[in-house]
């Protein structure tokens, strides 16, 4: 399992370059921003990305990914579904999940494109809670952490010890980094699937199109993270691997 430390300080990348297909377990990247022991473990997991002919794959390694990590709480970044025919399949892998950890979940562009209803029916039949437009508390020992959606109304709650944005589109990066957050989070871009190499938290030549291409990046106190995600409209990668990411909290 490979392992980010709190003052930013990565692990290598994974040891395989190049990827073909959808056959590589997902690598389950570790950010830590607290040292305590006691820390809450957030499974962010965006860019599903589920298709005919694949979406059992793929929710067999989301799971497998899920198992590994012990998570407190799964949260889905959005991009979950690209079609219709594939909202009972995002259902039952929620339904999976739930089994492990409560589950809240956003939309992506994706989502949008196939009918944000459609698939926050498919994530509230489930059993998850959807929180696009809201916030939800976890309490975790006798913190709270509160975990807004990337359209929910600002609002400061003095009984939230720790604050967490799950978003998709790094792009939020520019409006929330001075919104009081301790971590924002975000997936789309998926690390432009081919990396040469990394250049001030950023990966190149992807950031070179979109300025938003980070992994990690802090801003005072507001740590953001951007996942590589689960899977692509075309499965080849280089020094990317797909992903999903444990933020312990
Ligand atoms: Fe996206």
């Amino acid at each position: 399992m490979q392992l980010h430390s709190s003052s930013g300080v990565r692990s290598p990348l994974p040891a395989w370059p190049l990827e073909l297909g959808l056959g590589q377990a997902l690598h389950i990247r570790e950010e830590r921003l607290t040292t305590r022991t006691d820390a809450c473990r957030l499974l962010y997991v965006s860019d599903i990305h589920l298709r005919t002919d694949r979406s059992d794959r793929l929710c067999a390694q989301v799971l497998d990914a899920a198992r590994a990590s012990s998570p407190d709480a799964v949260l889905l970044g959005g991009d979950l579904a690209d079609q219709r025919s594939e909202l009972s399949k995002l259902s039952g892998l929620i339904r999976r999940l739930s089994d492990l950890a409560p589950v809240m979940a956003i939309g992506g562009n994706h989502d949008r494109w196939l009918g944000m209803d459609l698939v926050r029916a498919a994530v509230i039949q489930a059993g998850g809670e959807w929180i696009h437009e809201s916030a939800a508390r976890v309490r975790h020992g006798r913190r709270v952490i509160e975990i807004s959606g990337p359209e929910a109304a600002p609002h400061v709650d003095a009984r939230s010890n720790v604050r967490v944005l799950c978003a998709h589109s790094p792009r939020i990066w520019k409006t929330s980094r001075h919104a009081g957050y301790d971590l924002v989070l975000a997936g789309h871009l998926h690390g432009c699937q081919l990396v040469g190499w990394e250049y001030r938290d950023r990966l190149f030549p992807g950031a070179l199109l979109y300025p938003y291409c980070f992994l990690s990046h802090r801003r005072g106190s507001t740590r953001l993270v951007v996942s590589r995600g689960v899977s692509d409209l075309l499965p080849i990668r280089w020094r990317c691997p797909r992903e999903v990411v444990l933020c312990h909290v």
